[in-house]
């Protein structure tokens, strides 16, 4: 049933009901609900301070309180009501105090407006959110990081274009995206700065005659800073926007993930055995082991993506101050965290419990000649210039390709054909084992500077 009219928190001016077609068009509750402890803590930092400057009595303030207390505890309990009516999270819990309190109630919105509210409630909300994905992105990095020891002496072919292209130990891998993951969480960190301001206080945008203490609003919800500019607050979504990129970025991270750990999984590599309790079959073909897990990591990535360009659009061309079209920001930013959040739940047990096909993997190192770089760069260290020392082992590469054989398998007079020079001790780096050793360069794959990374990441996310 639609409300009637001088029922409504804005219904002084208007005469006759709202449509109920248009109720059902402009809620907002089936969505904001999920901010009503942001909605609580909000109005009670706020209602504090109200009592602070003398707006409001220390009773009234205390009424206030342990009503909103009250309502959190009913909608935890399944307790409270919504109905479309009262259109969103913020409406509801006013209504519901005034219910309690009366004219008390009636009180809470001084010197605020809505849209100060609803961009203070979801600063909150996407702290909060930020501080999870941090978390379950440090238990990502854990896992692989908790894998680099056992590891140690497993080397994977590492490609470029698909292509093998050198050897890398396998840590150095799961280190790989320990960086990545480590990028995502510095960039959540510095967003979440921007994202630590209040908002509330610009009113509806330009600020209030109240007498209000926003540093003190402030201080009482952590807020790192206030935002100066009453006009800028009411209209500015940059912190979810960011958010969201922030999230999309790791979404990205997960599919690369995924989509070779796929491919590892496959009959063609058998790099790897999935944890089954991650995977499932098929109802008509009897044999199959699918991915699916990551399957689905890899697919939800494009729902992130969506999310981040249905923000953008949103806000383009929006005019100064707020406009309702950005009530339709929160489905976007809570499904692409819900989706994120999901999948790094996800990911962390099966990075951790996933095998590495060893044997398989090792039977395979010979091919693509994984050797030939560091082969070249051994001629180099033989005083041969890089450019010449390249051609060689090209040709020499390509007489392998003819024989269907590894370098180490020409025979000596093959390579001082090409540099009479040569003599026997090449073969000590031929061969993809040779070669890892052979590395050097800070950041590289070799044992010592892996064996470094390891401990630093141990020390960084208090691995044992
Ligand atoms: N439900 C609205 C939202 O989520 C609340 C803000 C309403 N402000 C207004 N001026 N109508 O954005």
């Amino acid at each position: 049933m639609s409300q009637d009219n001088t029922q409504k928190a804005w219904g002084g001016v208007f005469t006759g009901k709202t449509d109920p077609l248009m109720e059902k068009f402009s809620e907002s509750i089936s969505f904001d609900k999920r901010m009503y402890k942001q909605d609580v803590a909000g109005s009670i930092a706020h209602a504090r301070m109200l009592a602070d400057v003398g707006v409001l009595t220390t009773e009234e303030f205390q009424a206030i309180e342990s009503g909103l207390l009250e309502i959190q505890g009913q909608i935890e309990r399944g307790e409270f009501v919504f109905s479309i009516e009262k259109e969103d999270i913020h409406m509801h819990i006013e209504s519901a105090l005034t219910d309690k309190l009366g004219d008390v109630g009636r009180k809470l919105h001084t010197g605020r407006s809505r849209n100060d509210q609803v961009s203070t409630d979801f600063r909150l909300w996407v702290r909060d959110a930020i501080d999870q994905i941090d978390a379950r992105l440090a238990e990502v990095q854990k896992a692989f990081v908790g894998r680099c020891a056992g590891d140690m002496d497993v080397i994977l072919p590492g490609y470029t274009h698909t292509q093998r292209a050198q050897p890398v130990l396998a840590p150095h891998y799961w280190m790989c995206y320990t960086e990545k993951f480590q990028r995502d969480r510095e960039r959540l960190a510095d967003c979440r700065k921007r994202v630590n301001t209040l908002s509330l206080g610009a009113a509806a945008m330009a600020g209030t005659s109240i007498p209000i203490d926003r540093f003190k609003t402030a201080k009482y919800l952590g807020f790192e800073a206030v935002a100066g500019n009453s006009m800028d607050v009411s209209s500015d979504r940059d912190f979810a926007i960011e958010f969201v990129f922030c999230l999309t970025l790791i979404a990205e991270h997960l599919s690369t993930l995924a989509e070779e750990w796929i491919w590892w999984f496959s009959s063609e590599f058998q790099f790897i055995k999935l944890p089954q309790r991650f995977c499932t079959g098929s109802s008509i073909m009897p044999q199959k082991i699918n991915p699916d897990a990551l399957e689905l990591i890899r697919g939800k990535t494009g729902k992130t993506i969506g999310a981040l360009q249905t923000l953008l659009v949103l806000v383009k061309g929006l005019t100064l101050a707020y406009n309702r079209d950005l009530q339709e920001d929160k489905p976007a930013v809570f499904d692409a965290f819900d989706s994120v959040d999901a999948c790094l739940e996800l990911v962390a047990p099966i990075i951790r419990d996933a095998q590495l096909n060893r044997q398989r993997i090792e039977d395979k190192l010979d091919r693509g000649h994984l050797d030939a770089t560091t082969f070249m760069e051994y001629l180099i260290g033989k005083g041969i210039p890089q450019r010449t020392a390249h051609h060689i082992v090209g040709r020499l590469v390509r007489l392998c390709l003819e024989r269907d054989c590894r370098l180490s398998d020409l025979p000596l007079s093959e390579f001082q054909a090409e540099d009479p020079a040569l003599t026997e001790d090449l073969y000590n780096v031929l061969g993809v084992k040779n070669a890892i050793a052979a590395f050097k360069s800070y950041g590289s794959t070799a044992p010592a500077e892996v064996a470094k990374q390891v401990e630093s990441w141990k020390k960084k996310l208090n691995v044992e």
